[in-house]
C-alpha cells in the first residue's frame, strides 16, 4: 500500500515513520523549499495553494494528512491562515482523495470540544472556542462531506513525546527543567493524553484495518497539566523541576476547560 504522509517533518509524522508496517510503502509531502533529510521520496506542497494541482501524477492508495497550523497561538492571530490551512486545504484534499478513489486519514484534535461537558464521544457535538478548534472542526467536516467512502477523522488527545524534529509538549517541558526555569502549568485544564509512539501505532492500525467515520484515541487516565508536570518530572528524572501553577484564565488564548475523550 502507497500511503502519502503530509507534513512529512512534523512531530506526529516522525512517530509515523519510526513504525511503518511492512505492507506499506511511505512518500510524502514538505512545504515548498524545505530540503528533504529523510529517506522517503517527497514532493512539494503548500497547504494555502490550490491542492489538487500539485498533487498531479502522485500515486498513492492512501493519505495520512498529518500537516496543519498547529498552533493554537498562530491560529488565533490569524484566523484567516488558520481557516485556508487547517479546513479549506483540507477539503480541497478531501475532494482529490474522493475523485483518485484513495483512502484518507485526517487528524484533528480533542480540542473541537468546549470543554464543558466531558467526557466526550465521537458522535458528541463539536463547539470549539478558539480558531485551532473550528479551523480543525471545519477540516472534519470537509472530510466527512467530500470524502465520506474513504475519510476518516482521528481526533487525537495530547500527544506525549520528545521528538528531534518538531518541539511539542514534552521537549518544552524538558528544556525548561533541564535549564533550571520556571515551567508554567495550567491546573485547570484537563486533557487524556497519549504517548505519541501510542499513538501512531493505532493510526496504522486504523488505516490497515479500514475504520471509518469519527473515532477518538485517548489515554485511559486523564490529567491536569500540573498532574502531567509531576508525572513527567518523575519519568524524565528531572525531580526539582520548578512548576508553576496557573489557572486558564491567565491563558492569552482561549482554552477549553476539559477535553477528556472516550472512545
Ligand atoms: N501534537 C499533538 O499533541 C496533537 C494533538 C492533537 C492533534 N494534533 C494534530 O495532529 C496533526 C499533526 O500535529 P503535529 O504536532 O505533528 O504538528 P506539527 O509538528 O506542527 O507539524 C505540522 C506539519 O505541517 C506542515 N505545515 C504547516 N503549514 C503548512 C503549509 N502552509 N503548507 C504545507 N505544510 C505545512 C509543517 O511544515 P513546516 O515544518 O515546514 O512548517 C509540518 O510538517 C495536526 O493536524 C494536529 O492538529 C496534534
Amino acid at each position: 500500500m502507497r500511503v502519502l504522509i503530509t507534513g512529512l517533518n512534523g512531530y506526529v509524522a516522525w512517530y509515523l515513520l519510526q513504525n511503518i508496517p511492512p505492507e506499506v510503502e511511505v512518500a510524502g509531502t514538505l512545504r515548498p523549499g524545505v530540503t528533504n533529510t529523510f529517506k522517503f521520496p517527497a514532493r512539494s506542497l503548500d497547504l494555502e495553494k490550490d491542492i489538487s494541482s500539485q498533487l498531479s501524477n502522485s500515486p498513492a492508495d492512501a493519505v495520512i494528512h498529518t500537516a496543519a497550523l498547529s498552533s493554537l497561538a498562530a491560529c488565533e492571530q490569524n484566523p484567516r491562515k488558520a481557516m485556508r490551512v487547517n479546513a479549506q486545504a483540507t477539503g480541497e484534499l478531501a475532494r482529490w482523495c474522493a475523485r483518485n478513489k484513495v483512502r484518507m486519514i485526517y487528524l484533528s484534535t480533542d480540542i473541537v470540544f468546549d470543554g464543558e461537558q466531558a467526557p466526550y464521544a465521537p458522535d458528541d457535538p463539536p463547539s470549539p472556542v478558539n480558531w485551532y478548534g473550528k479551523s480543525k472542526y471545519a477540516g472534519e467536516q470537509h472530510v466527512l462531506r467530500e470524502c465520506p467512502e474513504r475519510g476518516t477523522v482521528i481526533r487525537l488527545p495530547l500527544l506525549l513525546g520528545p521528538s528531534p524534529h518538531k518541539k511539542n509538549f514534552t521537549d518544552w517541558f524538558l528544556e525548561r527543567a533541564r535549564a533550571n526555569r520556571e515551567i508554567p502549568l495550567f491546573y485547570d485544564e484537563v486533557r487524556t493524553p497519549l504517548p505519541t509512539e501510542e499513538a501512531a501505532g493505532k493510526i496504522w492500525d486504523c488505516l490497515l484495518t479500514g475504520q471509518r467515520g469519527v473515532i477518538h484515541l485517548a489515554g485511559k487516565k486523564s490529567y491536569n497539566r500540573m498532574e502531567l508536570g509531576r508525572k513527567l518530572a518523575l519519568e524524565y528524572n528531572v525531580p526539582g523541576a520548578k512548576l508553576k501553577a496557573l489557572s486558564l484564565k491567565s491563558a492569552s488564548v482561549p482554552r477549553p476547560r476539559d477535553v477528556r475523550l472516550k472512545s
